[in-house]
């Protein structure tokens, strides 16, 4: 018989819902977006968030039931996101998924967010195994990760300060393109010369798996201001070109050196920064001159949504792996810890 699990996934703006049939296949998934509510104010505003998760999450579950032709009777389980994230953000989710399993009788199932997006990718790729490395960049994380085999995460590095999406969502926001930054970046950069501006390549050359974007952010922020300052033009396309360029550099070189230092023939991307066409063709690129695979999810799976964490919650069901009721939040939820 197969398994049916509903992912619920409130962590930051996005309120979302799905169902997936044997940790594989997307028979409804349902995402609304907050994105338009918080653009207004340059980034995701918590409180907001929290009150537009507890008037979306419902019409969203409906939704996905809806899309899906199940009932929830049908359910084998509930996966909802507990952390890391907003933790009023969180709450809502972790609440109204609470109720659903307690009111079914059927298990209710904690999961990472961050091990969600790495999943994300299995919806997609049969292929996938362990041993791989698997770069997570998204708004709030920016992680390189060892798995020897699935739930076995050894965090290798991870940012020292700004994740790689926050710096995209930063500087998009100091040239006033809105948010989130990543999109629209991508799409101008596309149309300037990624060499034109030498930004640094943070801690590239360092013996870590670290990152850390603030510099480069503070030195093409400081570009920015003094070619205001000066009255000149200021090239978007070339600045946010060679800006991307510069981050690509950083988190495909150390992705490279940790498959080559764990002898991996696949690396995973995952998160919404994994959505960035130059830095999947990039990684690619390098990566296949090696012999290494490289896999990512569609745009739609990369950024948040339920579908990855439901597609989690099938396999801890396998494993037998189920949260108790007094679950709680966590909004600092490590996916591993370095060891
Ligand atoms: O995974 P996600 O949806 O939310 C978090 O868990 O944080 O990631 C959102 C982040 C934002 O910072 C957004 O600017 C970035 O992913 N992003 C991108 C692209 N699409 C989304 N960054 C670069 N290029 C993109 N195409
Ligand atoms: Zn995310």
């Amino acid at each position: 018989m197969s398994d049916l699990i509903m992912g619920i996934e409130t962590s930051c703006d996005e309120t979302a819902a799905a169902i997936v049939e044997d940790g594989k296949k997307i028979i409804s998934n349902v995402v609304a977006s907050q994105i338009s509510i918080h653009q207004k104010y340059g980034g995701v505003v918590p409180e907001i968030a929290s009150r537009k998760h507890m008037e979306y999450i419902i019409p969203v579950i409906d939704r996905a039931l809806d899309e899906s032709e199940k009932k929830l009777s049908d359910l084998s389980a509930i996966a909802v996101t507990y952390g890391p994230g907003l933790i009023g953000s969180l709450l809502v989710g972790l609440s109204v998924a609470k109720a659903m399993a307690y009111a079914q009788n059927i298990p209710l199932i904690g999961i990472n967010h961050l091990e969600a997006h790495i999943y994300a990718n299995l919806l997609e790729h049969n292929e996938i195994k362990p041993p791989f490395v698997c770069l997570v960049v998204s708004g709030g994380h920016t992680s390189l990760v060892y798995i020897r085999h699935f739930g076995e995460y050894k965090l290798l590095g991870q940012t020292k300060d700004d994740a790689a999406g926050e710096v995209f969502d930063k500087i998009a926001k100091v040239l006033d393109l809105g948010y989130p930054g990543g999109p629209i970046t991508e799409k101008l950069a596309n149309e300037g010369d990624p060499y034109s501006i030498k930004f640094p390549r943070p801690i590239l050359n360092d013996k870590s798996y670290d990152f850390s974007f603030s510099g480069l952010k503070t030195s093409v922020i400081y570009h920015i201001k003094e070619l205001k300052k000066e009255n000149k033009n200021v090239p978007v396309r070339d600045i946010l070109a060679s800006f991307q360029q510069a981050v690509i550099d950083v988190l495909a070189g150390k992705t490279i050196e940790a498959a080559l230092k764990f002898k991996t023939k696949q690396i995973i991307l995952a998160g919404g920064v994994a959505a960035n066409s130059a830095l999947r063709s990039e990684l690619k690129k390098k990566a296949n001159l090696l012999g290494i695979k490289v896999f990512y999810p569609s745009t739609f799976l990369c950024t948040d949504n339920a579908a990855m964490v439901a597609s989690v919650g099938y396999y801890k069901l396998k494993e037998n792996i189920k949260s108790s009721f007094s679950l709680d939040a966590v909004s600092r939820l490590p996916l591993a810890r370095k060891n």
